[in-house]
């Protein structure tokens, strides 16, 4: 399999995410990839929307049939590979946020959606859902998220050559995706923590169902969970458990 090898391009659809896991149930094989210039119901995670106008960004979706089971670490390697391309595309190098944020400066460039299917315990395919805005104007966004999105074109001041900037993503993806597969969650994670915003020893505090946590920032564990230190004890998270993260 090759990540890139195999592309749908279509005009729109509800969303990439929906495409991908109809043909992963139909037998798509792993590392196709679905591309819409618009979607009209773009999803984010925890059921909030996605704004998808139309050439604006990239949203795109990957079907993935891993064996490992470590599937929380998959949005981390996913955010690896796409601040990797843009480094490559822009020399900027941006931020990441845990567990599927990507970030510059306090604002929100893009963000990652996996879903899976299980055939049992075992997973079947995981959908690899990439929504990033590369060309937005400040006023394209609509109003309730303009102060907290930005595109790459805000960042660069330039045009984003898209064709240039799919090929250096597929390359970065199939670098991360094969460490994933091989085994490396260590260098995934090592790696991520290098590029995540948060400073091991910052102050974090969580929305979780049971009430606000606060807590010292430790890094990313062997499964993809956030670490926090409580009352002297290390505790696990992960982003199901997790409303919203409120950090200075
Ligand atoms: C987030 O930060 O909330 C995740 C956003 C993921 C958006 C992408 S765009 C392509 C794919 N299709 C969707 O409906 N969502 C993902």
């Amino acid at each position: 399999m090759e990540i890139g090898a195999i592309i749908h391009k279509v005009k729109s659809c509800s969303s990439t995410n929906d495409l991908a896991k109809k043909m992963a149930v139909k037998g798509a094989g792993e590392g196709t990839v679905i591309i819409a210039k618009r979607q009209t119901k773009g999803r984010g995670t925890k059921g909030r929307t996605w704004y998808s106008a139309e050439n604006k960004g990239l949203y795109a979706s990957i079907i993935l049939r891993p064996e490992e089971h470590s599937l929380s670490l998959i949005p981390l390697m996913a955010g690896l590979a796409v601040r990797e391309a843009i480094f490559e595309a822009t020399g900027i190098h941006i931020g990441l946020r845990w567990p599927n944020d990507l970030i510059w400066g306090e604002c929100k460039l893009g963000g990652i959606l996996c879903e899976s299917g299980f055939k049992g315990d075992h997973p079947s395919y995981v959908i690899l859902g990439i929504g990033l805005n590369l060309s937005h104007k400040k006023k394209e966004f609509p109003e309730a998220i303009r102060s907290i999105s930005t595109s790459l074109k805000l960042i660069t001041k330039k045009d984003v050559d898209r064709e240039g900037f799919l090929q250096n993503l597929w390359k970065a993806l199939n670098h991360w995706y094969q460490l994933f597969c091989r085994g490396q969650g260590l260098k995934i994670i090592r790696s991520f923590e290098e590029g995540s915003i948060f400073t091991k020893g910052q102050k974090i505090m969580l929305q979780s169902q049971k009430g606000h946590i606060t807590g010292i920032y430790k890094g990313v564990d062997s499964q993809g969970g956030l670490v926090l230190e409580e009352g002297g004890k290390d505790k696990t998270y992960f982003s199901a458990e997790i409303k919203k993260l409120i950090y200075e």
